[in-house]
């Protein structure tokens, strides 16, 4: 079933003028795009490639030259629309002199909320972003990615169904980068819409349902990340590590059975996002002191409320944290039997059990060597007759 939309763009131009009326830039050359209900929207281009232009078009902070915008049915121009999107520009705008809490306490108020729910969703929002223990500095103190986290912070103050993000990542760290991805995704899982520009690809690659890619103010390619990134012309198959003799055994039957001279062999890698992960996740281990952001916290109760605890679980970070602990709680000799039992229910109900199971078994070692032979001579008939009937 087609989503519902939420933005409709249609024919947009936007063309700066001088002093004299001539035209200075074309920043946006006729476009057409739309955004679903519930998906997460990469504006994705190269500096100057109009991204920022088009976010302030969506939000009524510009006119279009031509061209028409809808944001949730209404023009962007539209109280009722604005009340329902959150925005978090590119460059600070945040008065330096307010400290972390205040300027939430004062976005809150733009949008009419109570003192009480103010001051509730405040201290979420910093434990959030990881920001609780600045909550009394002055921003115009933070750190670049410092100023990435309360300005998020104060884009959901309004719990808004449409967040629009430019570059969110920009002066992140990786982790910083990891925890707002994970929390964009989050968003998504309660339903929201959330629209982020970048131009750093790998930033947003693994969060975005479909997107957009600019040049000169023109869309260059558009479409989900699968039809725009899958490499039809070849095909790769993922198994256990192979040795010498079997890898030769296997180029063998390929070569013999398919045209052309493009196999080749080699081990998958991990992505230096993940390594580096693991690595500072090892440092906090050992309690190894920063003055920065410190990591993020819980998601603020305010935009779970209602919501499956399940969807939680769902966040990978969290899983994989909950497995680690729970694995390392089971590794350590003095845990009681009663806390091995409470680790395994806790695998359980984060339906990792299996995973985890199947990691122990990889590492026994033992027989793994003869099965992976005889895995391998049955694939290798597989494999043959395959491509036999193939033929
Ligand atoms: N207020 C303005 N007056 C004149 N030209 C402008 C204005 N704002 C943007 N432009 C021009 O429009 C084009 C697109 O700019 P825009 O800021 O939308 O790019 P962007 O994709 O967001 O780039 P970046 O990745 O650097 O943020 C650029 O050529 C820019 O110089
Ligand atoms: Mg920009």
């Amino acid at each position: 079933m087609k989503k519902e939309s939420v933005v409709k763009v249609v024919a947009l131009s936007k063309i700066f003028k001088d002093f004299w009326g001539r035209a200075k830039a074309k920043a946006v050359n006729d476009i057409d795009f739309e955004v679903r209900d519930g998906e997460v929207f990469g504006l994705l281009g190269p500096n100057g490639s109009g991204k920022s232009t088009i976010i302030k078009m969506l939000l009524g902070l510009l006119y279009p030259s031509i061209g028409k915008i809808s944001v949730f049915d209404h023009s962007p121009d539209d109280v009722r629309t604005k009340k329902r999107i959150g925005y978090l520009p590119e460059e600070s705008y945040l008065y330096k002199y307010l400290t972390a809490e205040e300027t939430l306490d004062f976005f809150g108020a733009l949008f009419s909320l109570s003192q009480a729910e103010r001051k509730n969703r405040a201290s979420q929002l910093l434990e959030m972003v990881g920001l609780t223990h600045a909550a009394k500095r002055q921003v115009g103190e933070f750190s670049k990615g410092m100023q990435r986290r309360i300005g998020l912070a104060q884009a959901m103050i309004n719990d808004p169904d449409l967040l629009i993000l430019d570059e969110p990542t920009s002066g992140l760290d990786p982790l910083g980068c990891r925890e707002i991805k994970d929390l964009i995704l989050f968003l998504k899982s309660r339903g929201k819409t959330v629209i982020v520009s970048s131009h750093l690809l790998a930033d947003v690659e693994d969060i975005c349902d479909r997107v957009i890619i600019l040049y000169g103010g023109k869309i260059r390619a558009c479409g989900t990340l699968d039809e725009l990134l899958t490499v039809s012309g070849e095909s790769r198959i993922t198994m256990p590590s192979l040795g010498a003799k079997e890898t030769e055994r296997l180029l063998k039957i390929l070569r013999e059975n398919l045209t052309g001279d493009s196999f080749s062999v080699d081990h998958p890698k991990r992505s230096l996002e993940d390594f580096f992960l693991d690595v500072v996740q090892k440092a906090r281990s050992e309690s190894i002191e920063t003055f920065g952001a410190s990591g993020g916290g819980n998601i603020a109760n305010y935009l779970t409320e209602g919501s499956d605890k399940n969807i939680l679980d769902a966040l990978s970070r969290q899983k994989t944290e909950a497995a680690v602990s729970a694995q390392k709680n089971k590794d350590e000799s003095s845990a009681t039997e009663g806390e091995a039992k409470k680790t395994d229910e806790k695998l359980k109900n984060l339906g990792l059990e299996k995973e985890t199971t199947g990691l122990g078994e990889d590492l026994k070692g033992g027989g793994a060597k003869e099965d992976l032979s005889s895995q391998f001579n049955e694939a290798d008939r597989k494999l043959s007759e395959l491509l036999k009937n193939e033929k």
